[in-house]
């Protein structure tokens, strides 16, 4: 994966760093991503489409991770950024992201955030309802400003993923239905009111997608919807966003494209659909969130305790689990990992890797394939650096691990670990019970 070496200890390195020496500096469980991967994705994702002369952003899904360190590199490496809550948006703003890179996403944004990204000047919102239509027309009134919008449409696509992370289908929570006349009764409305600037529409229709057809498929009804407004209205989109969803290796029954081979199957497409029906081509614009940090993301746990069932199977617990790892429990995620401080020895032995929460479903992988594995070795699990810490919590009070950032044999704290004082900053002081001294 990335740059993951093994160094001549055997131990397994990251970004040019040893896991083992980062283990014993910031303990475990510890989230190193490779950032140099990171950077190489974006770069990818970016000239796919400059190599084809395509007008494009590339904004990163930052639901996949936020914190202050991954904006600023995501404005480092030129991103756009697209966020889904008024706590997102507020930790970009303060890592110094300019605003008018960051589009507003969300299929319930309250007033607050919409007035939040008003006045920070954000550079579109995606309009997911007709609700929001209607304040963000009376915000702009308010505030005196005009507003980019997209326009959020499902166009009927199942891509083949799971139930929970498919979000293009006609019965979904987000978005206007393309094909019942929603989506065109909010082009109306949003045409008839003052400030409003229709760019374009938008769709994602969901994650770990591997099957470019799906993408070619909503490209295609989009155009449709597109075109179909230029001739009846006169009105040209000059954006297409087609969403994120890029699928990644998770383990070896995995096999997604590149990032240059998605981008370029999807330009295709449109410029076919496009020179179909005489449409003038859009900027397309993308949002990756797991195939930029996924793959760059790895968890270090260290080995605790063991149970043998027999004839079953033995489970290898670690100090982590489904609080900073949920996929799992919740998706049937899988996962591959490794022993970091023995790299050499033959991974042959069976483990289900389980975690340290009061849950037999806190399972991280079945089935690893590990060296003998004791007390204190240490453990670590691939491809965790998407929706891993952005879907963390504290169940069971245990505190989220540290994050750090490798690139050039060089590391620094992304996020520090929480502390038992961390956990209860956020309680309020019990109430002294019955008389004094009690
Ligand atoms: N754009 C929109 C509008 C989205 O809803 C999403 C993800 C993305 C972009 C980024 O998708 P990505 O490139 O990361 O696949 N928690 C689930 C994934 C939920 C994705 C939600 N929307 C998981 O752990 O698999």
């Amino acid at each position: 994966y990335g740059t993951q070496t093994i160094n001549s200890k055997g131990h397994l390195e990251i970004g040019g760093t040893d896991t083992v020496r980062l283990a014993d500096e910031h303990g475990t469980p510890l989230i190193v991503y490779d950032t140099g991967l990171i950077r190489s994705r974006a770069r990818a994702f970016k000239k796919a489409f400059s190599d084809e002369g395509v007008p494009a952003q590339v904004a990163y899904a930052s639901k996949a991770f936020s914190c202050l360190a991954i904006y600023r590199l995501a404005e480092e490496e030129g991103l756009a950024l697209d966020v889904v809550s008024g706590g997102e948006l507020f930790t970009a703003i303060r890592a110094g992201f300019p605003a008018e890179r960051i589009h507003f996403h969300g299929n319930n944004k309250s007033r607050e955030e919409l007035r939040m990204a008003f006045e920070q000047g954000v550079g579109c919102i995606v309009a997911d309802n007709f609700m929001e239509i209607g304040m963000i027309g009376e915000l702009s009134k308010e505030t005196g400003r005009g507003m980019d919008v997209l326009i959020r449409v499902t166009p009927g696509i199942e891509a083949h993923t799971h139930d929970y992370i498919t979000t293009g289908q006609e019965d979904s929570k987000f978005g206007f239905d393309l094909n019942n006349g929603q989506a065109d009764e909010a082009l109306r409305i949003l045409s008839e009111t003052p400030g409003m600037h229709v760019l374009g529409l938008h769709c994602h229709i969901g994650s770990q997608i591997f099957d470019t057809e799906a993408f070619g498929l909503a490209a295609r009804s989009l155009i449709g919807k597109m075109d179909a407004w230029r001739r009846e209205k006169g009105f040209v989109c000059p954006v297409l966003n087609l969403g994120g969803g890029f699928g990644i290796r998770y383990t070896e029954d995995d096999h997604p494209l590149e990032p240059d081979e998605y981008v370029r199957s999807m330009i295709l497409t449109v410029k076919a659909a496009a020179a179909e029906t005489g449409y003038p081509l859009p900027e397309i614009w993308i949002e990756p969130g797991r195939s930029l940090v996924g793959d760059a993301g790895t968890t270090l746990y260290t080995a605790g305790s063991m149970k043998t069932v027999p004839g079953i199977r033995t489970y290898l617990a670690v100090d982590g689990g489904m609080s900073d790892n949920i996929r799992p429990a919740l998706y049937g995620a899988e996962y591959t990992a490794a022993l970091a401080n023995r790299m050499k020895l033959p991974h042959d032995t069976r483990y289900t890797i389980a975690g340290k929460c009061c849950e037999s479903g806190d399972k991280l992988i079945e089935n690893a394939r590990l060296p003998e594995t004791s007390e204190g070795d240490l453990v670590a699990v691939f491809c965790t650096g998407a929706y891993g810490y952005a879907m963390a919590s504290n169940y069971n009070r245990l505190p989220r691990p540290a994050v750090v950032f490798a690139e050039n044999g060089e590391h620094r704290l992304a996020i520090r670990r929480e502390t038992y004082e961390d956990l209860i900053r956020l309680d309020a002081e019990p109430a002294a019970v019955g008389k004094e001294g009690m």
